[in-house]
C-alpha cells in the first residue's frame, strides 16, 4: 500500500516505533481500513445477492455467474463479519 502508512506499517503495529509515522488524524489507519472493507464489501454483498435473490433470470449458458455470485457472497460475507468481530 502506497499511503504513508502503509509505508510504516511495522511502526502502525508495534507501539515502539512510532517515530516516522504522520500524524495521525481524525481517524487511524486501523479505521480506514475497516471503513474501505466495509464499503467494497457491502456492494460486493449487494451486487451478489442480487444475484442470489433472481438467480433463476441468469441464463444457464451463463451459470458461470451464478456459481460466481454464490462465491462472492459467502467470502464478502465471512470477510466482513471476520472484520467486524477483530476491528477495534
Ligand atoms: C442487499 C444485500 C443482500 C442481498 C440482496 C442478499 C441476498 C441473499 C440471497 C438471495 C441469499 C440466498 C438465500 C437462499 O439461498 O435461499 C443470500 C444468502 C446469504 N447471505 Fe445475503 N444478501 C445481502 C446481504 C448480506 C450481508 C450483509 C451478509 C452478511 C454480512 C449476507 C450473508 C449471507 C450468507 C452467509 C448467505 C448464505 C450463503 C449462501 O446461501 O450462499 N448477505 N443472501
Amino acid at each position: 500500500m502506497r499511503t504513508a502508512f502503509g509505508r510504516n506499517r511495522s511502526g502502525f503495529i508495534s507501539a515502539t516505533k512510532t517515530k516516522n509515522l504522520p500524524p495521525i488524524d481524525r481517524f487511524n489507519y486501523g479505521q480506514k481500513l475497516y471503513f474501505w472493507l466495509i464499503f467494497y464489501g457491502a456492494i460486493l454483498l449487494l451486487v451478489s445477492g442480487i444475484g442470489l435473490w433472481f438467480v433463476e433470470s441468469i441464463p444457464w449458458s451463463l451459470r458461470w455467474l451464478r456459481y460466481l455470485a454464490a462465491a462472492v457472497h459467502v467470502g464478502a460475507a465471512l470477510i466482513t463479519i471476520g472484520g467486524f468481530i477483530i476491528h477495534v
